[in-house]
């Protein structure tokens, strides 16, 4: 099982809907996928649509007992050949997102985790590096960091490396960050490929391939309920999270095998 947290400090830059492209895509590969929605605002868990029992990811992470598991998860609406499940999000999860959250508290979703069989946990965090957010890392083994081409991307997405960094010294000794997904590029705006550049020059290899364009269809998709790949004209961004997924399966041994 690989867990992989998807995160940025800023909001709307494309966190849920890298989780959902990378869910369809697992889906497609047959994967048994678990998506874990630590947002309070439950997007992740709307688009997938996941009929909430009641309880939410917020009572796993105070509870994290294999009982309250087997009542929080519930199944995507989504159908393709793997198994899609959703962790939901709900308002009471916010409750938990706490500035000073440290310590034990950190290490609640980690347990739960631990008591799951997927092949893949793919987690929507919230934009900040709260306890939610920090919650989540320590539960991964890796981290992406969601960027949109623009002028305080670099900044943003130092921060959280730095982020990453003290909390695998501290708290999550197998997290690594996985890289930068870039999204919503329009290759048409000069501004917008100088800002890759610049990411470029400045992450290496850590920019990940391919960069995302800005497509209607992600918004089509996502008001539907459906995966990205059962909309028309979503070809090249379902070809996208397939090179994204088959990058995440190249740095975890566990899912190489499935995502080849
Ligand atoms: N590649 C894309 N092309 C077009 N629209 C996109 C793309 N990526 C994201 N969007 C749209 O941008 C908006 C914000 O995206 P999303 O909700 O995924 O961001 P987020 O980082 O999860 O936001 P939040 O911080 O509020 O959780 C949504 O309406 C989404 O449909
Ligand atoms: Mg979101």
């Amino acid at each position: 099982m690989v867990v992989i947290s998807v995160c940025s400090l800023k909001g709307g830059v494309g966190k849920t809907s890298v989780v959902l492209g990378l869910a369809d895509a697992a889906m497609r590969k047959g994967l048994a996928t678990l998506v874990v929605d630590l947002d309070p605002q439950g997007d992740a868990t709307y688009a997938l649509g996941a009929k909430a029992t009641g309880s939410a990811s917020g009572d796993v992470l105070e509870s994290p007992k294999r009982k309250v598991l087997e009542q929080t998860i519930v199944a995507s609406s989504w159908e393709g050949a793997g198994e899609l499940h959703v962790l939901p999000g709900a308002p009471s999860t916010a409750a938990l997102d706490r500035p000073d959250a440290e310590g034990e508290s950190l290490h609640t979703l980690r347990k739960a985790l631990g008591k799951l069989d997927y092949d893949l946990v793919l987690i929507d965090a919230p934009p900040s590096l709260s306890g939610l957010t920090r919650s989540a890392l320590v539960a991964s083994d890796r981290a992406i960091v969601v960027a949109e081409p623009g002028a305080f991307a670099v900044n943003a997405a130092n921060r959280l490396f730095a982020a990453i960094d003290d909390l695998r010294r501290r708290e999550a000794g197998g997290l690594q960050p996985l890289g930068i997904v870039v999204n919503r590029s329009r290759p048409s705006v000069r501004e917008h490929a100088e800002q890759v550049k610049v990411l470029e020059r400045t992450f290496g290899p850590l920019v990940l391939s391919p960069v995302l364009a800005d497509r209607a269809v992600v918004q089509r998709a996502q008001g539907a309920r459906q995966p990205l790949s059962a909309i028309a004209g979503s070809a090249p961004m379902a070809d996208a999270y397939d090179a994204l997924l088959s990058r995440i399966g190249r740095t975890a041994k566990a899912l190489r095998r499935r995502t080849s």
